[in-house]
C-alpha cells in the first residue's frame, strides 16, 4: 500500500496529451490530468480556511488538517491513473519544487457554460503563479477541449483571484448576481469570460458534462 493507503501505481511522466491524459506547460508549472494521489494532493491544497473562504466546498471534500502535509508531499507522477468524468481538471506541478502546487478545472456552471476554477496550495500563493494557473486553464479549454467561450466567477472581494483572472486575459461580463457555493453559502460574484474564434481538440479526455454546455446568451438572474 502507498502513502495514502491506496495501491501504488506506475509513474506518469508523458509530456503530451494521450487518450486518458492532458498535458499543458507554462513557465514555472506543468499540468496533467491527475492520478488518484495527485488529486488527493490537489484537494489538500485548497482545504485550508483561507482558500475555503472563497471556494466553499462541502465538508466531505475537505482534507483534514492532520493529513494535508502528507498528501501534499506526494511525488508528482505517482499513483493510480483515474478518470474524472465530471470536470476537466489538471493538477499543477511546480517544476523546481517537484510538488503538486494546485489545480485548474473546467466544469459546467449553473447557467450551463464552461466555467474555469482553480487554486494553489498555501506555499505557492502570492508568487504570481495564479496567472500561469488560469492561463493553463484557458489553453486546456480552447486548445484541447475545443471550447470557444470560457467563464469564471470570483467573489467580489477576492482581489487576488480577480487580478489573476484579469492578467490571464479574462474580461468582465454580466452574469447572475448571486452564486451558491457547495457549502450553501451564497456569494456575490464578478463574472469573467475569455472567448476565441479558433479552437482545437486534442486526443486527451473530454468530460461528458462539457459536451452539453450551452451556447445561448447569459441572462442575469
Ligand atoms: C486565486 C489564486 C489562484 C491567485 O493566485 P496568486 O498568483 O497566488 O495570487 P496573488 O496573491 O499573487 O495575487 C494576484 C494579484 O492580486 C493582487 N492582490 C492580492 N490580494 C489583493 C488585495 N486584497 N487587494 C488588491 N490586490 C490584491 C496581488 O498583488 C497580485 O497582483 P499583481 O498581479 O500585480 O502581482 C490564489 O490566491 C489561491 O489559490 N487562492 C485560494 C483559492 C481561490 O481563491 N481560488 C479562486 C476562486 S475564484
Amino acid at each position: 500500500m502507498g502513502l495514502l493507503g491506496m495501491r501504488r501505481g506506475r509513474r506518469v511522466n508523458a509530456e503530451k496529451c494521450v487518450k486518458n491524459r492532458h498535458f499543458v506547460a507554462t513557465e514555472r508549472l506543468f499540468f496533467r490530468t491527475p492520478t488518484e494521489w495527485e488529486m488527493a494532493a490537489a484537494q489538500a491544497a485548497a482545504s485550508d480556511l483561507a482558500a475555503q473562504r472563497w471556494i466553499g466546498w462541502s465538508a466531505e471534500a475537505i482534507v483534514p488538517k492532520t493529513d494535508r502535509a502528507r498528501f501534499l508531499a506526494v511525488v508528482p507522477g505517482t499513483g493510480p491513473d483515474c478518470e474524472w468524468p465530471d470536470s476537466a481538471c489538471l493538477v499543477a506541478i511546480h517544476r523546481k519544487a517537484n510538488r503538486c502546487a494546485g489545480m485548474v478545472t473546467i466544469t459546467r456552471d449553473p447557467g450551463g457554460w464552461p466555467e474555469l476554477g482553480g487554486w494553489l496550495a498555501p506555499a505557492f500563493r502570492g508568487r504570481g503563479l495564479g496567472v500561469e494557473l488560469f492561463r493553463a486553464g484557458l489553453v486546456l479549454g480552447h486548445d484541447h477541449l475545443g471550447l470557444s467561450r470560457i467563464r469564471a466567477a470570483a467573489e467580489m472581494t477576492n482581489m487576488g483571484s480577480r487580478r489573476a483572472l484579469y492578467t490571464a486575459g479574462f474580461s468582465t461580463v454580466d452574469g447572475p448576481v448571486t452564486y451558491a457555493l457547495q457549502n450553501g453559502r451564497i456569494m456575490t460574484p464578478c463574472w469573467y469570460e475569455h472567448a476565441v474564434t479558433d479552437t482545437q481538440s486534442c486526443s486527451g479526455p473530454r468530460p461528458v458534462t462539457l459536451e452539453t454546455a450551452t451556447r445561448r446568451p447569459y441572462s442575469r438572474a
